[in-house]
């Protein structure tokens, strides 16, 4: 083996040329889904107080930015919904007519290379803030996996291209995934978010998803953070079950298990750059702390370094932007 002075791993690094012909991985568009808040109402564009540049906004203004979405040529987005209505049951999640139902056909009317992707979960929809039909505070699993299938079929039936699972509910997705065929849908993928964490950074995410547990937390079904094997036996099961693509959630500080999961499966494979990643580079942005965009870039090729082939992330625009004016 040759060794220094034969060996010179700068020569590769001082030429801007060379440099770019040995980089081993590229951040593109095709890598990236945009997620949207969707609120009842005409004309709405509420800014999230912890993450500055995303909104709640109504279906005619959301049509609007998945116009731009598309124009910018980012190729998916993922919907969360905020209904005017929450009870016990979250049945404005499985409502023909419930908010992302509409949100779905009228972004279809009107969009046509874009792939909506819509996140199933009761959270935003109980009135409780859980994840599932509560009994006293424990989530009942199999009464919630009932209703989530309806959610996703009603998702299905009113245009949605893709179905996200994000509940941590057991078998969810083979429920999922048969109710879908039983309704003729057995085209429609199914992204599970298979690997994820009862994570601190979903902080600001329940902001604009206004979708806080009222009391309680979520470790009785998402993972607990020191857990790495029990990682891949979650993907396991969800692959078994039949999703198509799966994700690890939240992204930065799991680049290790995206990584595991990437190798072992082979699946397709999202991560989530979830809200408290996008909002402590923003703040520290915002400060001069560190330079937003740099950091923005690094962020997201170390999830794409990692083994990502997708990425859910708040930034997905600036994204585009950054790499229109980069080219
Ligand atoms: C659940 C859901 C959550 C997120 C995506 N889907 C919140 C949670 O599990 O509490 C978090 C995403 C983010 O923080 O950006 N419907």
């Amino acid at each position: 083996m040759a060794t220094f002075p034969t060996k010179r791993l700068r020569r590769l690094r001082y030429n801007p040329l060379v440099r770019d012909m040995v980089r081993e991985t590229a951040l593109t568009k095709a890598d990236l889904i945009y997620p949207l808040f969707v609120v009842p109402g005409n004309n709405v564009k509420n800014e999230v107080r912890s993450m500055p540049g995303v909104y709640q906004m109504s279906i005619d203004v959301v049509v609007e930015e998945c116009k731009e979405v598309e124009q910018l040529g980012i190729p998916a987005v993922i919907l969360f919904g905020i209904p005017d209505h929450k009870d016990e049951v979250g049945s404005g999640a499985y409502d023909p007519n419930g908010i992302i139902q509409q949100a779905v056909r009228a972004i279809k009317a009107e969009v046509k290379d874009l792939l909506v992707i819509t996140d199933v979960c009761l959270c935003e929809y109980t009135s409780h803030g859980h994840c599932g039909v509560l009994e006293g505070e424990n989530i009942l699993n199999d009464e919630t996996v009932s209703l989530l299938a309806k959610e996703a079929v009603s998702h299905a039936q009113a245009g949605a291209d893709i179905i996200a699972p994000s509940d941590m509910m057991d078998g969810r997705v083979s429920a999922i995934r048969k109710a879908l065929d039983y309704k003729g849908f057995n085209n429609i993928p199914i992204l599970s978010y298979a690997v994820k964490y009862a994570s601190g950074f979903y902080g600001p995410f329940r902001d604009a998803a206004e979708s806080a547990p009222a009391f309680g937390d979520r470790r009785s079904h998402q993972m607990d953070v020191a857990n790495s094997n029990e990682a891949l036996r979650e993907a396991e099961s969800d692959i078994e079950e039949g999703a198509d693509m799966i994700m690890v959630k939240p992204a930065g500080a799991y680049l290790d298990i995206i990584w595991r999961v990437k190798e072992k499966f082979g699946m397709p494979t999202a991560a989530y750059q979830v809200s408290g990643e996008y909002a402590m580079i923003k703040a520290a942005g915002k400060n001069n702390w560190i330079d937003e965009e740099r950091v923005m870039i690094e962020s997201l090729i170390a999830i794409k370094r990692a083994g990502a082939d997708m990425i859910l992330t708040y930034f997905a625009k600036d994204v585009a932007k950054f790499l229109d004016k980069n080219k």
